[in-house]
């Protein structure tokens, strides 16, 4: 295979920033929660396109490890907007085939939601259709740094020679562990930063920033974002064919 790749394909893992809820809401003149409530709309029908379309990995961002910093009734609403997104969802979804993945810390969140993130896992290992995964209290330095943390103590007990520590082995302790690395990384709302996401895996994904609020995110917009990527020409350090 050719190191550079003129993607006619979809991408085989899309991750993505839901971002905007908030701006979405104030041009309303609704109270935050409001944008969130809409935003949850935004990923049923972008869940669906996804499972439409057969893509095998779709990771979306819901809640960063610094988002605790928000008032705690915008921090309630939004645990029980994961809550109740699950319990209406997640059925159907997992009959369907859909295999499910919470990625973050899952210390911090109420016991219940645990349960209910480990039950849908537990229940969807098998499947093998959309592979869906949540960052939820997901903070990407923070995973790196535990994958560090595993690896030194597992050498100072003599487990592991720090010499086969490699990136490859380094992938295997992400949470993400299992799925290919996304190629493609959206960001809605205008915003140009990855905000703690995903930052050992999207070493060589693709970007797109796009000015749509969270909410008015759908299957059009979503369906135009995986164009922009069948457009982009990939490269991973390598020349383009016509100058190699
Ligand atoms: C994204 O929307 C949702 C979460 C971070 C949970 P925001 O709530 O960040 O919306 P803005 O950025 O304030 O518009
Ligand atoms: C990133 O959005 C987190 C999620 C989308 C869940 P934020 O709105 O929290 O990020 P910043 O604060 O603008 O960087
Ligand atoms: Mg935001």
């Amino acid at each position: 295979m050719a190191a550079v790749q003129v993607t006619e394909t979809l991408p085989r893992h899309v991750a993505i920033i839901m971002d905007g809820n908030g701006r979405w809401a104030r041009k309303r003149h609704l109270p935050r929660q409001a944008g969130h409530v809409a935003g949850v709309n935004a990923v049923r029908e972008v869940v669906r396109a996804a499972i439409d379309m057969g893509l095998e990995a779709l990771t979306l961002y819901a809640f960063s490890s610094e988002n605790w910093k928000r008032p705690a009734i915008e921090v309630g609403a939004l645990m029980g907007l994961f809550r109740l997104y699950f319990r209406s969802d997640m059925n159907e979804l997992i009959e369907k085939g859909t295999r499910v993945r919470i990625i973050g810390n899952r210390t911090r969140v109420d016991p219940d939601i645990r349960a209910m993130i480990e039950d849908s896992e537990k229940r969807s290992t098998g499947n093998c259709g959309l592979n869906l995964t949540f960052a939820f209290d997901y903070g990407g330095q923070e995973e790196i740094a535990a994958a560090a943390r595993e690896l030194a103590r597992a050498a100072m007990e003599g487990r592991l020679d720090p010499e086969t520590i490699t990136p490859e082995l380094m992938s295997s302790r992400m949470f993400t562990a299992g799925l290919p690395e996304p190629d493609f990384l959206i960001r809605t709302s205008g915003e140009r930063r990855l905000s703690n996401f995903l930052l050992w895996q999207s070493a060589y994904a693709e970007l797109l920033f796009v000015d749509t609020l969270w909410p008015d995110f759908g299957r059009e917009q979503f369906l135009e974002a995986l164009k922009q990527f069948t457009k982009r020409e990939r490269r991973f350090g390598a020349l383009p064919e016509a100058v190699a």
